[in-house]
């Protein structure tokens, strides 16, 4: 059977939840990007690729964040919240700033979330233009590149650290077992056991 973790911020939550349910856990160095323990084949992969390589099979299940996984749209069972990884996903812009959605007519925001983005946007009447970055997306609201942001907030100190403040949670989010719809069938023993166990661990 094949996993695919992610290697960012979910990784550390993922080892000591397998560890504490008693399953083997690999090391990584970050260069091996397959690994093999007691019969389980552990893929590192980037997080949004997490919910991809399960979707198209590549992957029997993952583990992946609930923000990638509405950002992805991918078509997976999610039959696991595993509770670790918290944060939300937010809509912030810089530090007393006149910017309100109500007096904007056009928004421009930058993202790593795009379709999260434009959609909950779109909900609140205003055109969106969706600036997308890949990642320090703090830095766009204070250079001119945004009016606002939505990403992932955590501990919020990113977002302090650039003059950041939130305006709005959009979604609050934790790490997900997710299960590739075909191996949920054909595999169902062995994903079940799998399930029970990080069940009673999480
Ligand atoms: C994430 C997110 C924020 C930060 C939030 O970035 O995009 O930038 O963490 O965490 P905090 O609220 O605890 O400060 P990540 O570390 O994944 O790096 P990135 O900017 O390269 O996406």
């Amino acid at each position: 059977m094949r996993i695919a973790l992610s290697k960012g911020k979910l990784l550390a939550g993922s080892e000591a939840l397998f560890k504490q349910a008693g399953l083997p856990f690999p090391e990584s160095d970050g260069r091996k990007l397959v690994v093999e323990r007691s019969g389980l084949s552990f893929l590192f992969v980037k997080d949004a690729d997490v919910p991809t390589y399960v979707e198209y099979g590549a992957a029997d299940c993952g583990i992946a964040g609930r923000d990638v996984l509405m950002e992805a749209g991918s078509d997976v069972y999610e039959p696991l919240d595993l509770g670790f990884g918290r944060c939300r996903l937010v809509v912030a812009r810089p530090v007393g700033s006149a910017f309100a959605f109500a007096s904007a007519s056009t928004v421009r925001v930058a993202t790593k979330y795009p379709r999260v983005a434009a959609a909950y946007l779109q909900g609140k009447g205003v055109s969106v233009e969706v600036v997308r970055l890949a990642g320090s997306v703090e830095l766009a609201p204070g250079l001119g590149l945004a009016d606002c942001i939505v990403d992932v907030v955590e501990t919020g100190r990113t977002l302090q650290e650039n003059g950041l403040e939130v305006v709005e949670e959009i979604a609050a989010s934790t790490a997900r077992l997710i299960v590739n719809r075909a191996s949920f069938h054909a595999r169902r023993d062995e994903l079940s056991r799998l399930l029970r166990t990080l069940q009673g661990a999480a």
